[in-house]
């Protein structure tokens, strides 16, 4: 599967988007399989990353809410179905993860949530406060919903060409299919907002080229988010990617020339290089 990084309109309208959406299909899929082939280390290792990230969406969406975005109809409706969307997602990932015996769902994600930072306590706060002496707070979501999409949608197509392992593969790309859906409207959301507004752009370009991180950094270990970066996008065919991602973020109104992904990689190689 490509990598989808055109910032085309949602196909047949956001009641269309709603509508399809759908607990992720996992027919088909046999988990069981896994004992007798199962996957290796590094990638179980990200799958522990992924399942986490994507049961934290709910918290994601607790900040976003916060904004001036709970007041639009059209977005609200996308995050009730992007939420339950991700939901499933965590939830497939959590059955690799059994089927390997590691602990998954509830116990792993309880666990994570306890070992919250103060910090996340006042991201409402922070998010609010902005909200309500910036207007752009919700193009900026929207781009950086759009650019974390993208980049979890790269992550799981390396993950999968890294892996190897017919399954895992056919599992990734469903989740995919449906991470395209999440990019069409946040690409789309973005594109729209930023521009109308030269203020938004510069804010938009302001937060992500100051503020963006690999999707999960604001709640996964340091060292976990660096393997993750590494190990899928360091390789040649992982820097393609990452490049092909911040092409599609160039296309947006002001934001071209951040290099998002391929910075955050580099970054991070070289670290592990040094340490
Ligand atoms: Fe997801
Ligand atoms: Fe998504």
């Amino acid at each position: 599967m490509t990598i989808d990084v055109e910032t085309r309109p949602v196909a047949g309208g956001l009641k269309d988007l709603t509508r399809r959406s759908a607990r992720l299909e996992l027919d088909g899929i046999d988990f069981a399989s896994f004992a007798d082939r199962p996957l290796d280390a590094d990638t179980l290792r990200c799958l522990r990353y992924m399942h986490d990230v994507e049961n934290h969406t709910m918290c994601y969406l607790r900040d976003v809410l916060v904004t001036r975005a709970h007041r639009d109809p059209e977005v609200t409706a996308f995050l009730a179905c992007w939420c339950y969307e991700e939901h499933w997602h965590g939830d497939a990932l959590a059955q690799v993860l059994e089927a390997h015996g590691e602990p998954s769902s509830g116990e792993r994600v309880a666990s994570m949530r306890r070992q919250l930072s103060r910090r996340d306590s006042l991201r409402p706060l922070i998010f609010g406060l902005g909200s309500a002496f910036s207007e752009h707070m919700v193009a900026i979501h929207m781009a950086w919903g759009a650019v974390n999409e993208w980049t979890t949608q790269a992550g799981y197509g390396r993950l999968a060409a890294r892996a190897e392992h017919p399954v895992l593969s056919e599992l990734l790309h469903r989740i995919m299919k449906q991470e395209g859906r999440h990019i069409d409207f946040y690409a789309s959301q973005a594109r729209q907002r930023l521009s109308q507004s030269p203020g938004a752009q510069r804010f938009a370009r302001f937060a992500l080229r100051r503020l963006w991180a690999p999707v999960g950094s604001g709640v996964m270990p340091k060292a976990e988010v660096s393997f993750l970066s590494t190990h899928l996008f360091a390789d040649p065919g992982g820097l393609q990617t990452a490049r092909r991602v911040d092409r599609g973020v160039d296309r947006l109104p002001g934001l071209s020339g951040l290099h998002l992904l391929e910075g955050a990689v580099t970054r991070y190689a070289t670290e592990a290089l040094a340490a």
